[in-house]
C-alpha cells in the first residue's frame, strides 16, 4: 500500500510540475482503488458514478440515546433556566466539563457563538470610537459581535494558502484607536498564533480568539481559544459539538470572566447586582442538556476528523489540481469544521470550479464552495458609513481610509474563488472507503478534465 501511495505522489507530482500528456495512464495503474470506474466516462456524461446513490453518509447533527436521555431529564425536572439551579443544574456542569476538556479555568455558557464574541468585546470596555480588527473569510457573527458594540471592525487581509488572517496585514491596519485583534480560527484550523500573539504583545491589544469552529483542536500543546485573553465557541447546529443555537466563552482571567458573566446577564453580576449594560445571552437547560449528552463521544468524533483528513491529504499529496489548507507549525490538531482545498483550474484543463464541482457530484460527492464573498464585499460596509453614530464616532479621513481598505482584500478574494470544501459534520466522520470514494472521485474527474468544458 506504502509503495502504491509513493509511487501515486510521485506520479501525480511529476503531473503537476510538467506537461500531463502522455502520463497518464501509469497514473490510472498507480491509483490503488476501482480502476474501472475511473477509466470510464464521467457520470456527468451517462456513466457509472463512483459512489452510488444509496451509499449514505453519517448523519448530521449527531444524537444518540444518553443526549436524548439528558433533555427528558431536564424536561422532567422543571429546571430549565441556568438561575434556578447555578451550581449544579445542565449550563453550570456543562461549563466546568467544557472548560475541563479544553483546559481553560472558566467557561460561560451562551445562546449563540456570535453572542459569545458580542460578550467579549462589550466585557474588555471596547465600543464607540474602537477598532478591532479580523479576518473578513467568516461567519458574518463574527463581525456583527464587533458591530453590536458600535466599534468598528477593520478587516485584514489573509494568507491565501492558510485562508487565516496575515499577520502582517494585521499589524499594518492598527491605528491608535485598536484595541484588540479577533483572529478567526478558520475551518477550525489553528490561526498564526505565534505571530499575532507577538503583535498584540507589541501593541498592547487584547486577543479574542474566534474558535467558533475550532473546538478541540490544538496548537503548541494549548486548545484553540485557550491562547488569547478570551475565546469563544458556537455550538450551532452544523458545527462539531452541537445544540442547535449555543456558544461559550471561555478565559483563565478570573475578573474578566466575571465581567463576561455580569455583560450576558443583562448587566447583573453573580451576586444578584445590577452593575452594567448587557443583554440577556444565557444558555437555557435544554441547550446545555444536549451538549453535556454530547460530551462524552465528542472526543471520539473530533480524532476521527483529524484521522480522516491527515488521510485526505496524504492522497493528495502532490498532487497541484487541489491544495489542502496549509497548516501553521505548531499546528497538532483541528476542528474541521470543514476539510477545506484550494480548486488551481489552470490544472483541469481550465474547467471553472463550478464545472469541476458538478462533475464531483454527479459521482456521487458533493462538495461545495462554502463562503462565496468576502465580507469586505457585503452591504454592511456601506451602511454603517451611513450612520450617524458612526459618522459621529469617527473622524471623516478615518472612514474614508476605512472604506478604501476594505474595497481591496485580493487575499481573500482569491480565497473564495478557489474553495472547496468537504463538510466536517457528516462526511468527515464517515470510513477509510468513504474517504477512498472521494479521492476516486476527484481522480476520475481529474482524467476526464478534457470533457468538463461541456458541462
Ligand atoms: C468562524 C465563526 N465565527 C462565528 C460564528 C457565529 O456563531 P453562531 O452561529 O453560533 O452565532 C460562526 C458560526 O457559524 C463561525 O463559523
Amino acid at each position: 500500500m506504502a509503495g502504491k501511495d509513493i509511487g501515486r505522489r510521485n506520479f501525480i507530482s511529476t503531473l503537476a510540475a510538467a506537461s500531463i500528456a502522455g502520463a497518464v495512464a501509469p497514473a490510472l495503474q498507480a491509483f490503488s482503488a476501482v480502476p474501472s470506474k475511473r477509466a470510464g466516462l464521467l457520470a456527468a456524461l451517462g456513466g457509472e458514478p463512483v459512489r452510488p446513490a444509496f451509499k449514505q453518509w453519517p448523519k448530521w447533527p449527531h444524537v444518540d440515546e444518553r443526549m436524548i436521555e439528558e433533555v427528558v431529564k431536564t424536561t422532567k425536572s422543571g429546571i430549565w433556566s441556568r438561575i434556578q439551579s447555578p451550581v449544579n443544574g445542565a449550563v453550570a456542569t456543562f461549563e466546568k466539563q467544557f472548560a475541563g476538556l479544553i483546559g481553560s479555568e472558566y467557561c460561560i455558557g451562551t445562546g449563540s457563538g456570535t453572542q459569545a464574541l458580542a460578550i467579549c468585546v462589550e466585557a474588555m470596555g471596547i465600543g464607540p470610537g474602537d477598532e478591532v480588527i479580523t479576518s473578513p473569510y467568516t461567519d458574518f457573527g463574527t463581525v456583527s459581535a464587533i458591530l453590536t458594540s458600535r466599534a468598528l471592525p477593520v478587516l485584514a487581509d489573509l494568507d491565501p494558502d492558510s485562508y487565516q488572517l496575515d499577520p502582517a496585514d494585521v499589524e499594518r491596519k492598527i491605528t491608535p484607536r485598536t484595541k484588540a485583534i479577533m483572529p478567526v480560527h478558520i475551518m477550525g484550523l489553528p490561526a498564526d498564533m505565534d505571530k499575532i500573539m507577538a503583535i498584540a504583545a507589541k501593541h498592547k491589544l487584547k486577543v479574542i480568539e474566534d474558535a467558533c469552529q475550532g473546538a478541540l483542536a490544538k496548537y503548541r500543546g494549548k486548545s484553540l481559544g485557550t491562547i488569547g485573553d478570551l475565546g469563544c465557541f458556537s455550538f450551532q447546529a452544523s458545527k462539531s459539538i452541537a445544540c442547535g443555537e449555543g456558544g461559550a466563552v471561555v478565559g483563565n482571567d478570573e475578573a474578566l470572566m466575571d465581567q463576561c458573566f455580569t455583560v450576558h446577564n443583562h448587566g447583573t453580576n453573580r451576586k444578584g447586582k445590577h452593575v452594567t449594560i448587557g443583554p440577556k445571552n444565557r444558555m437555557n437547560e435544554f441547550e446545555a442538556s444536549i451538549l453535556n449528552g454530547q460530551l462524552p463521544t465528542a472526543t471520539g468524533r473530533f480524532l476521527l476528523r483529524n484521522k480522516n483528513a491527515a488521510y485526505l491529504s496524504s492522497k493528495l499529496k502532490g498532487f497541484a489540481g487541489l491544495v489542502p489548507q496549509k497548516q501553521y507549525e505548531g499546528t497538532e490538531s483541528g476542528g474541521y469544521y470543514n476539510y477545506a482545498m484550494s480548486y488551481k483550474k489552470e490544472h483541469f484543463n481550465n474547467a471553472t470550479r463550478q464545472q469541476f464541482l458538478k462533475a464531483l457530484a454527479a459521482e456521487g460527492i458533493a462538495l461545495s464552495p462554502y463562503i462565496p464573498n468576502g465580507l469586505h464585499r457585503e452591504a454592511w460596509t456601506d451602511h454603517i458609513l451611513e450612520l450617524e453614530e458612526y459618522k459621529d464616532m469617527f473622524p471623516a479621513a478615518r472612514l474614508k481610509a476605512w472604506r478604501e481598505a476594505v474595497s481591496s482584500m485580493p487575499g481573500c478574494d482569491r480565497v473564495c474563488a478557489e474553495m472547496i470544501v468537504l463538510p466536517g459534520s457528516g462526511p468527515l466522520i464517515a470510513g477509510t472507503t468513504d474517504m477512498d470514494d472521494i479521492i476516486n472521485a476527484i481522480m476520475k474527474v481529474y482524467e476526464n478534465r478534457d470533457k468538463l468544458a461541456s458541462l
